[in-house]
């Protein structure tokens, strides 16, 4: 069985004010607890740095975390417009989206720098999530594992397993983001599977059985279920879906819950 608690984050990129961050807390807010109930799952929303104070502030008695999307590399220093973990750490983040496709592609962030990235949000306590997947051109070539696996070996090279027990890996192929087009259970599953294995082979069986992998592309309330039932997808992370509460609660409302989530297991084997 799957014994890894469900982890179910939305990222909000570059939408909402703080009066429209609030707005949507306060409409998701009162249904949370029926929500979470039976359910062994934890709930994040990744936000504009200028909304991740008052959001937490407001989601402190809540079982809602509030993380980031993009932190630098150093504690400090002269980088102008950037930000730094311990910064983040003190408005109430308690994780941070590193690697998404988005910070790759459009700011030209390479895997050593998101390592180096990773290694800070560590140092400072901050759960990372690390973002990784193949582009369309990529997997039609045949070359998902090739990437997925440069991907990892070059963010956590000079990581040691110690370091590496808040790590949470999220697998988005980018042909999936936004674009309506999502991977199939059996597809991602695939992806996630491999890299569980990947993290055996370089750490331990220990550190892979209880890693979180998440799977982001497209995700909506209809297609949830089928995407956490596979063994190895641990949660979701959610852009599109996620801006509206109304959506979200419901994308939270298809998570199965732990008892048919093992019953679906066993069958599949
Ligand atoms: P999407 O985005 O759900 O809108 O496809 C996912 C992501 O970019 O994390």
């Amino acid at each position: 069985m799957n014994k890894r608690t469900i982890f179910i984050v939305g990222n909000w990129k570059m939408y909402k004010t703080v009066e429209e961050s609030l707005t949507f807390l306060h409409d998701l807010l009162p249904q949370l607890p029926s929500l979470l109930q039976d359910k062994s799952l934890k709930v994040g929303l990744a936000v504009p740095f200028t909304s991740i104070q008052s959001m937490a502030e407001a989601a402190k008695e809540s079982m809602l975390q509030i993380g980031a999307q993009n932190m630098h590399d150093a504690s400090s220093g002269a980088f102008t417009g950037e930000i730094a973990a311990r910064m983040l750490k003190e408005v109430g983040a308690t994780f941070v989206i590193l690697g998404h496709s988005e910070r790759r592609k459009i700011f030209l962030e390479d895997n050593a720098t998101i390592g180096r990235k990773l290694e800070r949000a560590l140092e400072e306590g901050l759960q990372p999530i690390l973002c990784i997947g193949e582009s369309l051109e990529e997997r039609e070539k045949g070359n998902t594992e090739k990437i997925v696996a440069e991907q990892l070996e070059g963010a956590l090279s000079s990581l040691k397993e110690e370091d590496l027990s808040s790590l949470v890996l999220a697998y988005e192929p980018i042909w999936a983001i936004g674009t309506g087009e999502t991977a199939t259970p059996e597809q991602a599953q695939e992806v996630h599977l491999f890299c569980r294995n990947w993290i055996r082979d370089k750490y331990s069986a220990n550190l892979a059985e209880q890693m979180i992998i998440q799977y982001g592309g497209s995700v909506k309330p209809g297609n949830v279920a089928d995407l956490l039932r596979q063994p190895d997808i641990d949660g979701l992370l959610i852009g599109g879906g996620s801006l509206e509460a109304t959506n979200f609660a419901k994308v939270l409302e298809q998570v199965p819950s732990p008892q048919i989530q093992e019953q679906t297991q066993e069958a599949l084997k």
